[in-house]
């Protein structure tokens, strides 16, 4: 399947009770054959009335922090766990994300990114499959069996709490350094500075 049967095939999604309150499934957007993807945690208003994720004030943020290790939008792929709008801006809940999850696992094997950098705790919690908090594991390299997870705080919260931005800008500036790494590296060799955590993921 392609990543556009995938969308085509999500337009009219009735998997959970979010479809109720959207206006539109904001299935992901960005390089299909990116090498570094980006996932967030829900649409927010602005994502759900445009279809595109990342487009309000986290999305702003998002951009700036791009821009400041020299990546642009078009270069990457960028998703949520949850496709859906959660009703005035809830978390998702556990079943919701159970539900959109298979999604994300099948956007992620299609575009085959070397990197995924999860943004916040549910995208990171989804993706490694453990109850562990964000400010526990972020900015650590864990290498999956698909791909190397890097745990981002999410752009959102330190817009919050600006005593988050400047952990989000310095893990930023390790991304640029991991991303340096995988341009250099000769194939086959991997970036992976941390411990190398194994997990079953599909
Ligand atoms: N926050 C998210 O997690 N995703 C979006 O698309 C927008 C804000």
């Amino acid at each position: 399947m392609t990543l556009e049967e995938l969308n085509q095939s999500l337009r009219d999604c009735q998997a959970c009770r979010l479809a109720s309150g959207r206006t539109q499934v904001v299935f992901g957007t960005g390089n299909p054959h990116a090498s570094i993807m980006f996932v967030g945690e829900a649409p927010g208003l602005n994502e759900d009335k445009q279809g595109v994720p990342f487009v309000g004030a986290a999305g702003k943020v998002l951009s700036k922090l791009l821009e400041s290790v020299g990546l642009s939008r078009d270069e990457i792929y960028i998703a949520n766990v949850v496709k859906c709008r959660p009703p005035d801006n809830r978390n998702p809940q556990t079943d919701e994300i159970e539900t959109c999850k298979p999604f994300l696992l099948q956007q992620i094997q299609i575009i085959k990114p070397k990197l995924v950098c999860s943004l916040g705790n549910f995208a990171m919690q989804t993706l490694l499959g453990k109850k562990i908090g964000i400010t526990k594991v972020r900015g650590q390299v864990f290498q999956l069996p698909e791909f190397i997870l890097f745990p981002l705080l999410h752009p959102a919260a330190a817009l919050h709490q600006g005593n988050l931005m400047a952990p989000l800008r310095e893990d930023f500036q390790k991304l640029k350094k991991i991303l340096d790494e995988m341009t250099n590296e000769p194939e086959h060799s991997s970036p992976v500075q941390d411990k190398p955590v194994q997990m079953d993921l599909f």
